[in-house]
């Protein structure tokens, strides 16, 4: 099988949300989604977060990297 590749970088995934909690956690009730489709931020980069607002196609442009919103359907 192949395995993962590990991040050899020590450096914080979350750059800038809520840096004065311990641990950032939100909660959404499955029940109060209000519209058919909502984003939610997976990069951290986003300034509405928990929600996406599109800057993780900044952030893949400048690393390479490719990662993108959790998409919940009401
Ligand atoms: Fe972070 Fe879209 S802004 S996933």
């Amino acid at each position: 099988a192949e395995s993962a590749e590990v991040a050899t970088t020590s450096a914080p995934i979350n750059p800038s949300i809520k840096k004065d909690s311990d641990k950032v956690v939100d909660t959404v009730l499955a029940g109060e989604l209000s519209k058919p489709l909502t984003a939610y931020c997976r990069c951290w980069r986003s300034g509405t977060f928990p929600l996406c607002d599109g800057s993780h196609v900044k952030h893949n442009k400048a690393t390479g990297d490719n990662v993108g919103p959790l998409l919940l359907k009401k």
